[in-house]
């Protein structure tokens, strides 16, 4: 038996390096080339409107871009033989609306057992800056870390289908210093100077480094932007990007910078700082550590290539903790681990008080609403909503919980909600306090799927300042089976956890007490539609691309707004 194994795996490697190109590359007998993985999507577990890979273990998202048709690529570190982290490939998935995904042929591969192909970022070369692309204004160029036990080098990959076949560059690598800390490339093009611009991690010295090229095929350091806000043991996964600022027709820039290990909570988190760019050096606005999710699962994130710098960016962020990832019973109850956030639109505010923010809130959802909300009450009050949707199969939630009219003085009351099963009791919840600078908490303890890591730590909490100026709070969620995401105050704040119930989460209650006398309450629950569900043959597997785009509604950009979808708060900027 294992003589037939090797034997078939060799015939199979064969097979590869003839498939792939003239140039013979290794390519693990085991995976699968020019056609996707096929996955099951229906588990208990499984998000519906978010993204998971197929089958086994993702990490990072990688290489986002839009293409020229609207089409938005997701590259995503890979490992496609073990439900756990290593032998990192680049996925490859695609969506017109960023719910409806399409699993794609995997797109990078390492060359031999020791090589990882790790985190990086994609541009498409219009104007052939590269001299790659002599015949095409959609040349796609990948710009990864190359992970071998000596050194992290950074390479390119060169597509000439937009994105969706790469070969590897014969002069690779492009930039290399000999560090085996030197990692996660993130390029952008600026206009100014007409320059790529790439920020990349000096992990272990807590530096981001800019270089600059006119080409992509030769950098030149430019300057280190290091020792900002907090350190934890290690700084990845760099992101610098311009975005609007809201109020204002000026633009600002951000620098996200991912930190692992050593978060505040435990393990991964995402700090940022706004600032500007000249072109060489970004300079931040001022030193203080700002953190982008107050939940613990959200990390690594990063902003789609293409999207003007005026408009709101989009952004997904790998919705895990390295503290745990590894461990989580997706794996071994469902065969995958690990799902991206909901893309997000992000923008800057001068925030209450506390001033510069990044604001981040679920992309138009609007490709996954298809009917009335479940429950909704104009005029709440003090009140509960209660939602019985055990009958919907994709057990998706969107909620919105608006509160006016809130007193300047002596504010008091709760606004909370709890998800329950309806045949374990387990719960998840989560409440604002309206009163002095409105505590907000989020419980995840109270479920027994995982209950028994240590660092599957269970409680969260923010401080929210309402609106002084309309006296308003705001509240809205997404419950997709073993995720959760929160926005307070129109998404000046965020969170991101995930939760493993032992049964499905079906039953929801919104509730309010307490609130003063003449506050308006408008609370709303719809039940989305699962993505998956329409890719989903007979047997519940999802093949992924026969097609490539599929999917509907247009990848256009999203305006800058605070329109919740009841359309109550109708605050546009
Ligand atoms: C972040 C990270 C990156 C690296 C990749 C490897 O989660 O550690 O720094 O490129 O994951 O999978």
């Amino acid at each position: 038996m294992l003589l037939l194994t090797s034997l078939l795996a060799v015939a199979v490697a064969a097979a590869n390096v003839n498939a792939q190109s003239a140039t013979p590359i290794y390519v693990d007998p085991l995976v699968p080339t020019g056609t996707p993985l096929v996955g099951n999507y229906t588990g208990p577990l499984r998000p519906q409107i978010h993204f998971s890979p197929p089958v086994n273990f993702m990490n990072d998202p990688n290489g986002m871009f839009v293409d020229a048709e609207g089409v938005y690529h997701l590259y995503y570190q890979y490992n496609p033989l073990e439900a756990v982290a290593g032998n990192q490939h680049w996925g490859h998935a695609t969506s017109r609306d960023l719910y409806h995904w399409v699993n794609q042929p995997i797109a990078l591969f390492p060359g031999n057992t020791s090589e990882g192909i790790f985190s990086g970022s994609s541009v498409v070369d219009v104007n052939n800056t590269s001299g790659l692309f002599p015949d095409q204004d959609n040349g796609v160029v990948a710009i990864y870390t190359l992970n071998t036990p000596n050194d992290q080098s950074q390479n390119l990959a060169i597509s000439y289908d937009s994105g969706y076949t790469f070969e590897k560059y014969e002069d690779n690598p492009v930039l290399t210093i000999g560090s085996t800390q030197f990692r996660d490339p993130k390029v952008i093009w600026y206009a100014p100077t007409q320059r790529w611009v790439m920020v990349i991690a000096y992990s272990q010295e807590f530096a981001v480094g800019i270089f600059t090229s006119e080409n992509l095929l030769n950098w030149t350091e430019a300057s280190n932007f290091s020792y900002h806000g907090l350190l934890g043991l290690q700084w990845e996964c760099p992101n610098m990007v311009e975005m609007p600022m809201e109020n204002s027709t000026e633009t600002m820039w951000v620098m996200l910078i991912s930190i692992n290990p050593g978060a505040p909570l435990g393990g991964s988190i995402t700090q940022y700082a706004p600032g500007s760019f000249n072109g060489t050096h970004f300079t931040p606005v001022d030193s203080v550590a700002r953190i982008a999710d107050f939940g613990k699962d959200n990390y690594a994130g990063q902003f789609f290539y293409g999207i003007p710098g005026d408009q709101p960016q989009i952004s997904i962020a790998w919705a895990s903790n390295w503290q745990y990832t590894q461990a989580v019973p997706s794996g071994p109850l469902e065969g995958w681990r690990s799902a991206m956030s909901l893309p997000r639109i992000n923008y800057l505010t001068n925030a209450t008080r506390v001033g510069y923010r990044l604001v981040s809130l679920p992309y138009d959802l609007s490709p996954v609403i298809s009917s009335e909300p479940l429950q909704s009450n104009d005029n709440l009050g003090n009140g509960t909503v209660l939602v019985d949707f055990t009958d919907l199969e994709s057990k998706v939630i969107y909620f919105e919980l608006n509160i006016t009219n809130i007193p300047a003085v002596n504010a008091s009351g709760t606004a909370n909600f709890t998800f329950l099963s309806s045949i374990t009791g387990e719960s998840l919840s989560g409440g604002q306090y309206l009163f002095g600078d409105t505590p907000f908490w989020l419980d995840r303890g109270q479920l027994r799927g995982f209950d028994s890591d240590p660092f599957f730590t269970d409680k969260f909490s923010t401080n929210v300042l309402y609106d002084p100026e309309t006296s308003a709070f705001t509240m809205s969620g997404v419950l997709d089976r073993s995720l959760f995401e929160v926005f307070l105050q129109g998404g000046e704040q965020s969170a991101t956890i995930t939760l493993y119930p032992e049964q499905p989460l079906d039953i929801m209650v919104l509730r309010t007490a307490g609130l003063n006398e003449g506050v308006g309450v408008s609370a709303a629950v719809w039940g989305l539609d699962s993505a998956w569900a329409d890719y989903t043959d007979e047997n519940g597997t999802v093949v992924g691309n026969v097609t490539t785009g599929a999917g509907s509604s247009n990848g256009s950009s999203q305006r800058m707004k605070r329109e919740t979808v009841l359309g109550r708060s109708k605050r546009l900027y």
